[in-house]
């Protein structure tokens, strides 16, 4: 199984934001945190800002979404030039749709759940997504303890995966991913690694991202 780690800029120091992601151009995929304020309590990066982001990075990015109304608004953030847009499932009505608009638009497609939300709720929708993410945190703010208690969504999300043909779906994880936690999840069949704390803390960004590689395939 192959090993993507991505680090989130969550928490990285924004004054100085565009270096921030120059020290991780070593990872898989910038993960790009968009909060909204309705969907969670916490407000992120503007539209603008996502493209200066996504325009700037080396490295493919991957926007995570926790708005309010993905069904409208996940087409902007393909549009701006995101290799992958995840939404939230809670926050759709119509999910079948807006993963057929994202696929159209070229960009790859997770589906993004919360730790309530069990995986079965998704698992018919699993063909159509290039990815799908378990929350190990209540989404809305990076530096939370991983959530253990999700582990068994991360195994029946596995097995379900591996009885699959095809382009099959990549897991990822977000949310109190460390040294620690990483092998845990990926034990559990993650495959997919976000890291905000674990990665900006570190006094060399580069080789925590090499160290958690090494973690989770251990
Ligand atoms: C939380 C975000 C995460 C967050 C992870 O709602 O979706 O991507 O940045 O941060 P850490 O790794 O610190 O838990
Ligand atoms: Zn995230």
């Amino acid at each position: 199984m192959t090993t993507r780690i991505c680090p989130s800029i969550l928490n990285a120091d924004h004054s100085r934001l565009l270096e921030e992601i120059d020290r991780v151009a070593s990872a898989d995929l910038l993960h790009l945190d968009v909060m909204d304020n309705i969907f969670v309590p916490n407000q992120t990066f503007s539209l603008q800002e996502c493209r200066e982001i996504i325009e700037h990075s080396r490295i493919p990015v991957d926007s995570h979404l926790m708005i309010a109304n993905p069904d409208e608004d996940a087409i902007a953030y393909a549009e701006a030039g995101s290799a992958s847009v995840t939404f939230h499932f809670e926050a759709s009505r119509n999910p079948r749709q807006t993963i057929a608009q994202l696929k159209s638009s070229g960009s790859r497609v997770g589906l993004a759940i919360k730790p309530k939300t069990s995986f079965e709720a998704i698992a018919d929708l699993l063909g159509e997504i290039n990815m799908l993410l378990v929350m190990t945190v209540e989404p809305g703010f990076g530096g939370q303890s991983f959530m253990a208690d999700q582990l068994p969504k991360i195994e029946s999300a596995r097995a379900a995966i591996s009885q699959m043909r095809g382009e099959l779906p990549w897991l990822q994880v977000d949310g109190g991913i460390s040294l620690e936690t990483i092998a845990l999840a990926s034990r559990a069949g993650a495959d997919t690694f976000v890291a905000g704390s674990a990665i900006y803390k570190a006094q060399n960004p580069a080789e925590m991202i090499a160290i958690l590689r090494v973690a989770a395939e251990l």
